[in-house]
């Protein structure tokens, strides 16, 4: 039998944790938390994402605002009220829902998030101090979906010391920081992607195997090793019949379950992880305020 990661239990516990940081903020310095979630447009996807991180973070005590813009908002106005809110004194954590509109390039508007209001931890500012310090800087504002596989990975009774971890998706949200994650952990790392030449030979040498590729149940058994340990990423809505669908993941839960020592379902995942790691990343950005 494999162990089930049961993410919905882990976000909690650091919600808990959250909650008590926040109450501690509270009465220390009269203030808590301000998150501002900013969605354009209506994808609807990303209006079901932006609820459930609202709703976690009021849960703790963090204020959120909230500024849903319309589709047809163009960069400068984004890039305006991005501005404001960076000089806002009430918001410490700045979320950018993605995917933006085509006609607004993505990557000027998280540049102009404050590296120190940058919830996401996408910030190339943020990013760059991932690389590059030390394991145990628990200051840093880290991407929140690797972050959440991360401490999931560590919930299981095992040393990822050494551990051979493959990371199946090379995106910037995801692929890239769960490698550097990775790597500081001292794993040895492989992230493999859609020119990868055999990519299911590199899947089965793995201990530890990271599917973020967004393709429903792409990966099988006949990918993994057998006792290995899969995270899943993917939230991928699919067709059942003519007005049913549901959620899978990019791994065939019902053909690996029975072959890997542990796994994370979807949903309950690595999803609640996600938005438990973004209220973190906004306790953090007001701790680091209020202390500096
Ligand atoms: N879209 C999909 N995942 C994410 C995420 O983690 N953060 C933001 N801002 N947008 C996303």
């Amino acid at each position: 039998m494999s162990h089930i990661l049961d993410g919905k239990k882990v976000a909690q516990k650091l919600k808990d944790r959250l909650k008590i940081d926040i109450e501690n903020i509270k009465s220390k310095f009269d203030c808590v938390p301000g998150l501002a979630v900013v969605q354009v447009g209506n994808v609807a996807a990303s209006s079901v994402y932006v609820k459930a991180k609202t709703k976690a973070a009021k849960e703790v005590g963090i204020n959120v605002y909230d500024h849903h813009l319309e589709a047809t908002t163009n960069q400068d106005e984004l890039i305006n009220l991005i501005n404001q809110l960076n000089n806002s004194e009430d918001v410490d954590g700045i979320l950018v829902q993605l995917p933006l509109p085509k006609t607004i390039n993505e990557e000027v508007v998280l540049n102009s998030i404050l590296p120190e209001k940058d919830a996401d931890g996408f910030h190339p500012l943020n990013i760059g101090k991932l690389s590059i310090s030390p394991n145990n800087d628990e200051n840093l504002m880290i991407p929140c979906t690797p972050y959440g596989c991360l401490l999931l990975l560590k919930e299981l009774d095992i040393k990822l010391v050494g551990k051979n971890a493959v990371v199946i998706g090379r995106s910037n949200i995801v692929g890239k920081p769960m490698a550097q994650l990775l790597l500081k952990e001292s794993c040895t790392v492989t992230t493999v992607h859609s020119k990868t030449v055999d990519i299911k030979s590199i899947c089965k040498k793995a201990d530890i195997l990271i599917a973020a590729i967004g393709k429903p149940e792409f990966v099988n058994k006949d990918w993994v090793k057998e006792g290995a340990i899969i995270i899943d990423v993917g939230i991928n809505r699919v067709k059942i019949n003519e007005d049913k669908s549901k959620l899978v993941g990019d791994v065939l839960f019902s053909d690996v379950e029975q072959k890997v020592s542990a796994i994370s379902p979807v949903p309950g995942g690595v999803g609640p992880m996600t938005i438990a790691c973004l209220l973190r990343n906004t306790t953090i950005s007001c701790k680091n305020r209020l202390i500096n």
